[in-house]
């Protein structure tokens, strides 16, 4: 069935965008003059209730395929008429391009209930944990990026007058690990140039291989006098000469977050068919993107009915830098929608150079902490901060006791239910495989 509109509604200020005829990156009110809103554009899901959505998702193991219904660029893709064979094919061609590149497309990852790793935990539940580290580009950060990408091939593939001259913009992000090496291994698939800004620290191992991978590099330089990640920064600037936002922000491309939340359905799936409902999901959280699209996955698995009720989020940091926790202990007792119109009281960058070995959930800010505080509101969830320690013996934990080479900033969700042990069917994410 064909969905009547394509909108999207920003969660603070209400601005609504028809992806047909403006591009749903960024909102349109975002930036404005005094505004202290935190904007982000959410596909707008009423359809959901305007149409039956079989939750039985058909045999596809491609997950931009199985959940096809729930996607904006697949409805943009019908509005427009095209075909739903046309979908098939686009996501079938960029999905054989990014085996030639990385050597894997886009398959339902494994999840199953580890019970070595609970038992050496001592927990008497379930703990799940699904596997991310055998993703495109070994992370679940790919996924985000081609929620973006398939809209650009939708605007292309049905000549949309929005999309014009959109191909001879380059693609750019802010990154110098798994979301820029998930970006390059795209857009190489695609064929679409991008320009990635890193570090001064970049891992030259990543480097080396988002060079390999035709990425641009532009080396960024901290500077005292301005606040915030000079790699953002200098992103920004970017886009606003033209670039496309095809970073793991929500904030500046909404369309990176729906692609995330493929993650959720999956999990969601994967507890249905044992026949269990998720008590509690504990995520690592550095931009926040990630947890956001969890938030957003499973909100919708449990609507549409997947699941009888969404999992408790339970969010985790570093205590080398924590500003989502700072955000959620000033959120007490305050309006949750009130927060999102005061950004600036609850989050700003942390104000020093953060250290970690789970150095990938280092941002200075969770840029995407809005959706993660409503959603730990709604289902009773919380924040927890942890300690070098408990990072670095849930990696250890996380290796031995289930032979997943992960890495220890994918492990880090684990390191919070080392730190506050939860019973009942709970899951932990394992991405970012070790490199
Ligand atoms: C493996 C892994 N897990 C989790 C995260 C956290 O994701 P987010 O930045 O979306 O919070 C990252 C971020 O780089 C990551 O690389």
């Amino acid at each position: 069935m064909i969905n009547p509109a394509i909108s999207f509604v920003c969660h603070g200020c209400g601005a609504i965008v028809d992806a047909e005829l403006a591009l749903p990156f960024r909102c349109p009110q975002a930036g404005a003059t005094g505004d202290d809103i935190d904007h982000l554009l959410v596909p707008m899901d009423g359809f959901i209730e305007s149409f039956t959505v079989h939750k039985n998702f058909g045999l596809a193991e491609n997950p931009f395929l199985r959940y096809r219904n729930l996607l904006s660029p697949y409805r943009l893709a019908r509005k427009a008429n095209l075909s739903d064979s046309a979908w098939d094919e686009i996501v079938g061609r960029l999905d054989d391009a990014l085996v030639a590149v990385d050597g894997c497309g886009f398959r339902v990852t494994p999840m199953a209930i580890q019970p070595a790793l609970s038992q050496s935990i001592g927990l008497e539940g379930a703990l799940w944990v699904k596997d991310e580290t055998g993703n495109v580009s070994g992370s679940h950060k790919a996924r985000h990026l081609m929620g973006a990408m398939l809209y650009l091939r939708v605007l292309k593939a049905a000549r949309l007058a929005v999309g014009e001259g959109i191909e001879v913009r380059r693609l750019a992000i802010a990154s110098c690990g798994n979301a820029a090496l998930a970006a390059a291994v795209i857009a190489r698939a695609a064929d679409w140039p991008l320009d990635v800004f890193i570090p001064t620290d970049a891992s030259p191992k990543v480097v080396s291989r988002l060079k390999d991978l035709g990425a641009r590099i532009t080396v960024c330089e901290r500077d005292p006098a301005e606040a915030g990640d000079p790699c953002f920064l200098r992103f920004r600037e970017a886009v606003s000469a033209g670039a496309i936002p095809f970073g793991v922000q929500g904030s500046e491309n909404g369309l990176a977050i729906e692609g995330g939340r493929t993650l959720a359905f999956e999990m969601a799936e994967a507890f249905a068919a044992a026949h269990q409902t998720p008590d509690a999901v504990f995520v690592q959280v550095g931009g926040g993107a990630l947890a956001s699209a969890l938030a957003q996955g499973f909100a919708m698995a449990a609507n549409i009915g997947i699941i009888t009720r969404a999992p408790r989020l339970l969010a985790v940091q570093s205590a080398g830098c924590a500003p989502l926790d700072r955000a959620w202990q000033r959120m007490e007792r305050i309006d949750v929608n009130e927060a999102a119109h005061h950004r600036s009281r609850f989050m700003w960058p942390w104000e020093v150079a953060p250290v970690s070995v789970a150095h990938g959930i280092l941002d200075d800010e969770t840029y995407d902490w809005f959706e993660i505080v409503k959603f730990m509101r709604l289902t009773g969830g919380n924040s927890l901060v942890v300690s070098e320690d408990a990072l670095i013996r849930a990696h250890e934990l996380a290796r031995s006791q289930t032979g997943i080479r992960v890495s220890a900033t994918g492990s880090a969700g684990l390191a919070g239910l080392l730190a506050a042990p939860v019973n009942g069917q709970v899951a932990v994410i394992f991405s970012g495989v070790e490199r």
